[in-house]
């Protein structure tokens, strides 16, 4: 086997998995109210912006080939029912608008469709006596995902793992005239302690209980491929599964079987883990971030969300 090793063009040939910046997809923070970007903590070098610093990293993300953003925004106010989130005037609707008029389709918007940032309650839908309403829900991410698409977003991405809420969005989209703007679902989202330093990041921790009645039990494979069937059956253009690096298992079992676009959320959590062990000097981040991202693509992942999708473009343009 040694003899298809023996250099790099060698290896070069064979290889049977690339990754390339057209991989990719870019989270941003948008705060509203923002005029300086402000560090987050759990996330050494990502930020929450202001919109224009938003539109500032986006062009630089469009110049280095990274063909896609996806966009979380965070309110200044929040309320029951997180009204905030379908407001056309909501800091996602205005940051879309912005981006769109700048990129035109120089770069795929995507927005993240849930109402956890938005709530008072920081829960992903509207709650009563301690139980989150499924059909309720619906009705307001209906909203919001219309909201996002009179903006200009290209593709919409429910991530509360509301029952329903692809059908409601397809249905809702159609009938608002964008039969054209795509749905990518969160279809198997796991309860996942990995999502740590993005609730940091959005303000989006839960204030009582967790997500574990809506989100899904990681020890469930069979469960999570009929996640994914149920949202293709609803009309989901790309699936998702999140986070990625402990769920490749369920990555490939979805791509395997259904050959739909596959998405995988290299969520902030995985992020943060390679950032403070390469700090400590206990990896080499570089190495350690290639590796992980080609396993996740082996897996079967077509696009890979990732906080480090910058830096990715940025090694593959500079090498
Ligand atoms: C919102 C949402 C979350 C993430 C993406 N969309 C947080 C959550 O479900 O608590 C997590 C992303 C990450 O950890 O990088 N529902």
């Amino acid at each position: 086997m040694r003899r298809l090793r023996k250099n790099s063009k060698i290896r070069d040939l064979v290889r049977e998995t690339s990754l390339t910046a057209n991989d990719l997809i870019y989270p941003l923070f948008v705060k509203d109210g923002l005029s300086d970007s402000e560090p987050i903590h759990s996330m050494p070098g990502q930020f929450r912006l202001s919109i224009e610093g938003a539109v500032k990293e986006a062009a630089e993300i469009a110049d280095l080939g990274v063909p896609a953003i996806i966009i979380f925004g965070i309110p200044k106010v929040k309320d029951e029912k997180g009204s905030s989130a379908y407001n056309p005037r909501g800091i996602v609707q205005r940051t879309v608008r912005r981006m769109k008029k700048e990129f035109s389709d120089e770069l795929v918007i995507i927005t993240d469709v849930c109402l956890c940032q938005y709530t008072s309650h920081g829960h992903c839908g509207i709650v009563k006596n301690g139980m989150l309403l499924n059909d309720q829900t619906l009705e307001i991410l209906k909203k919001i995902a219309v909201s996002h698409a009179e903006a200009g977003a290209d593709i919409v991405a429910p991530s509360g793992m509301i029952d329903g809420q692809v059908q409601a969005i397809r249905e809702a989209l159609d009938q608002s005239g964008f039969s054209d703007v795509a749905i990518m679902a969160y279809s198997a989202k796991h309860a996942s302690s990995f999502y740590g330093p993005f609730r940091d990041a959005a303000h989006s921790a839960p204030s009582f209980g967790d997500r574990r009645s809506y989100q899904m039990d990681y020890s469930n494979p069979n469960e999570a491929l009929r996640e994914v069937e149920l949202d293709i059956r609803e009309g989901a253009d790309i699936v998702m599964v999140k986070p990625a690096l402990a769920y490749l298992d369920i990555i490939y079992r979805v791509k395997s079987r259904y050959r739909m676009p596959t998405a995988a959320y290299n969520v902030s959590g995985e992020y943060s883990m390679i950032k403070a062990a390469a700090e400590k000097g206990w990896i080499d981040e570089k190495t350690a971030v290639l590796e992980v991202l080609t396993a996740i693509k082996r897996a079967g992942a077509d696009m890979i969300l990732t906080y480090f999708a910058k830096e990715v473009a940025e090694w593959m343009r500079n090498g």
